[in-house]
């Protein structure tokens, strides 16, 4: 076995050479400022995360609408007057020559009442949880034409400042996999119904994207393994939204899954995750093998990878190109670069939890958001802060910041 398959280059479809297959997953940074710009906190924070090394840096969800943010503190991709800034933030990302890809998003009805309080979605589905999100606004047929514009402006801004590729974000329950899935999509038009309906407005992003930003600019798709909800976005329909991507113009795949229904995406990493999952550390691998058996695209999976033998096993074998990893990359960051040639075993996973079910994910959720945000002021990382403040952070976080964003 090659004793180190992660450090070993990977070139993608449109011909981007990509210099080892470690990649910092998208974690949104919260940051901007009032006017939705990036600050000299981006800056800092990725000069920080470009040392890691990692051979592509995520950025977190950017929006190009700000009506439907996915959380206070995202940037603002759908003004070209803002090249100038943005180029700074990319120019961080890139200090050691790697790759800095920024995921474009639109929150649909995850959208939080703090910023809309009617957001767009797909159908009149309202999301169930404890009151902060209010009751959507069917989009009309315009309203799915602007989505696919904002999609290609975005791409044009990123591709403009500097960014060296980007991330269709259609999973974790934003707005386009709401169009996926059958229980927040119930539309009777071309966009709904059948499968392949509800993947329509993916498809015509991804190939509007392609023909903006030109064949040799990576572009990447994010989509949900399954929404892990009875009636939701299934695991045999994922794999049929995988093979439509086949015919088209991806450069890379990336599997997470869960809603903010169910956060599966990032509270699989506790003692009750099943036996099989343990056993193969990510959580989303037995879904991998079964997508390498009719893709071809480049495969990455995020959630749970942190170990090395483990994440070398995989791309050794051929399961995996590239290995995604979130949280590390803020509580083991000095690590990484060491990690990367096999030096370090294991990253240690922290689980961050209050005592109070209900109130655990917004504690974990909290904690790396306290944690991106020191980064981003030239603080270190420090491991013990108290759940509850944690928990109740993000809310108070989303609450002050909006209102003193400008509209
Ligand atoms: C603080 C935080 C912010 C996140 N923000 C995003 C985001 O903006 N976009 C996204 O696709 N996933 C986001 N995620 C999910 C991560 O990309 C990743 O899927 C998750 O953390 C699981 O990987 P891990 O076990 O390596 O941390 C976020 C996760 C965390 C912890």
């Amino acid at each position: 076995m090659n004793p180190n398959n992660i450090n070993t280059e990977f070139t993608l479809p449109c011909g981007t050479v990509i210099k080892n297959r470690l990649v910092k997953a998208a974690m949104t940074e919260r940051i901007s400022n009032p006017n939705y710009e990036p600050t000299e906190g981006h800056e800092l924070l990725y000069k920080q995360w470009a040392k890691t090394g990692a051979g592509i840096l995520i950025t977190g969800n950017v929006i190009f609408d700000k009506l439907h943010t996915e959380s206070a503190g995202n940037v603002y991709f759908g003004d070209e007057t803002m090249i100038p800034k943005l180029k700074k933030w990319a120019d961080a990302g890139k200090t050691l020559g790697h790759h800095i890809w920024v995921q474009i998003s639109h929150a649909g009805r995850q959208t939080n009442r703090f910023n809309n309080r009617h957001p767009l979605a797909p159908s009149h589905v309202k999301l169930k949880k404890t009151g902060l999100f209010g009751k959507p606004k069917v989009m009309t047929e315009d309203d799915i034409h602007q989505i696919i514009d904002g999609f290609v402006k975005a791409a044009r801004i990123t591709k403009k400042a500097g960014f060296t590729g980007l991330q269709i974000h259609s999973a974790h329950g934003y707005l386009l996999s709401q169009f996926l899935s059958p229980k927040t999509n119930t539309r009777k038009d071309q966009w709904g119904g059948s499968i392949e309906n509800r993947s329509r407005l993916l498809l015509q992003i991804i190939r509007k994207v392609r023909k903006e930003v030109g064949d040799d600019f990576p572009i990447s798709v994010k989509l949900n393994s399954s929404d892990f909800q009875k009636g939701g976005f299934s695991e045999d329909e994922s794999l049929a939204v995988i093979n439509m991507l086949n015919s088209e113009s991806v450069d890379l795949l990336e599997i997470s899954g869960g809603t903010y229904e169910n956060v599966a995406f990032f509270m699989m990493n506790d003692e009750k995750t099943r036996e099989s999952t343990k056993r193969r550390e990510a959580y989303f691998m037995d879904f991998a093998n079964k997508v390498r058996k009719l893709s071809q695209i480049p495969l990455m999976i995020t959630g749970g990878f942190r170990s090395f033998d483990f994440c070398n096993e995989v791309l050794e074998k051929g399961e995996l190109d590239f290995i995604g990893m979130g949280r590390p990359f803020i509580t083991n960051q000095s690590q990484i670069p060491e990690f990367i040639e096999g030096r370090i075993p294991v990253l240690e996973n922290m689980v961050i939890r209050t005592g109070f079910k209900s109130l655990d994910e917004a504690a974990e959720g909290g904690y790396y958001a306290i944690q991106i945000i020191r980064t981003s002021k030239g603080k270190g990382f420090k491991p013990k802060l108290n759940p509850l403040r944690c928990a109740a952070f993000l809310v108070s976080h989303e609450f002050r910041k909006s209102l003193s964003k400008k509209k």
